[in-house]
């Protein structure tokens, strides 16, 4: 049996560190299960000084499922698992710098996302985390029912974000439940984003706006988040399944680099019943 990780909780809500694991070396099952735990309770964890290659990044995603393919992010390495997330003086845009879910517009929108920054800025640069499972609890009853059996439209347009890079595929669009139901934890959380979604099914334009603009409001109540302040080699790693999260960018014209490997997900769905 190998040794327990420590997980030190950032916040009440969202966000934990983990402390004593380093992910250069093979992870037993054992404490691979403490993390994928750990994960479950918190939501985001973090990791600090960890010198992982590529090839290491590559299959500390692969424990927790198959690998994303972002449709039109750059990446490193000939492989597009390997996303490229990387902002200098030269940049026009920030990847993620509004608050979203990561390609929420996929009919499987990914499970997690690991972010290993290997460059960061003397200042700034952090990344804030949100809690969709407390922005779910903490709306009143009469608005929780309204939302549950209700689905949304999102679509994604990457349109001049990347540049000159051809995307790896057409730019996704898909109808998701706008509460779903976390496939391991089985709680409820709510699953809209500025970033995505567009419209709410069934209602008018006008309906659907007042709507959405009030959970876009409601989600980034300071209570359900935390903020990452990312230092050389940290990785932070969230469950998309029940957090939005949004990358700052104060620090112009300093470099911020870094790798992200994405693990793919399941469709989305709700259900009554605790899983
Ligand atoms: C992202 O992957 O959405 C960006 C997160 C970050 O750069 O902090």
């Amino acid at each position: 049996m190998s040794q327990s990780i420590e997980v030190e909780p950032l916040t009440p809500t969202i966000g934990a560190q983990i402390n004593g694991v380093d992910l250069s070396q093979p992870l037993s099952e054992d404490r691979f299960q403490q993390i994928h735990d750990a994960w479950m309770q918190h939501l985001v964890l973090f990791f600090r000084n960890q010198k992982i290659s590529p090839e290491q990044h590559l299959e500390f995603g692969r424990r927790f499922g198959a690998l994303h393919i972002h449709p039109a992010a750059p990446y490193l390495h000939d492989n597009p698992e390997l996303m490229k997330v990387h902002t200098d003086k030269n940049s026009h845009i920030q990847n993620g710098a509004g608050w979203h879910s990561d390609v929420s517009a996929d009919e499987e929108p990914p499970l997690g996302s690991i972010l290993h920054l290997h460059r960061v800025p003397p200042h700034g640069g952090d990344t804030l985390f949100a809690n969709m499972y407390a922005a779910f609890d903490a709306l009143s009853e009469p608005v929780q029912n309204l939302l549950i059996g209700l689905e949304a439209h999102h679509v994604s347009d990457y349109t001049n974000q990347y540049g000159d890079h051809k995307p790896q595929r057409e730019f996704p669009k898909a109808v998701h439940p706008v509460v779903r139901t976390h496939p391991v934890t089985g709680r409820q959380a709510l699953f809209v984003n500025v970033g995505f979604t567009k419209r709410i099914r069934g209602m008018s334009r006008m309906e659907s706006d007042a709507l959405l603009e009030m959970l876009f409001k409601h989600v980034t109540n300071p209570a359900f988040q935390c903020r990452f302040q990312w230092q050389p080699n940290s990785i932070a790693m969230w469950d998309n399944r029940c957090v939005q999260h949004l990358a700052i960018w104060d620090y112009y014209p300093e470099t911020r680099s870094g790798i992200r490997v994405t693990v793919k997900g399941d469709r989305p769905f709700y259900s009554e019943q605790a899983v």
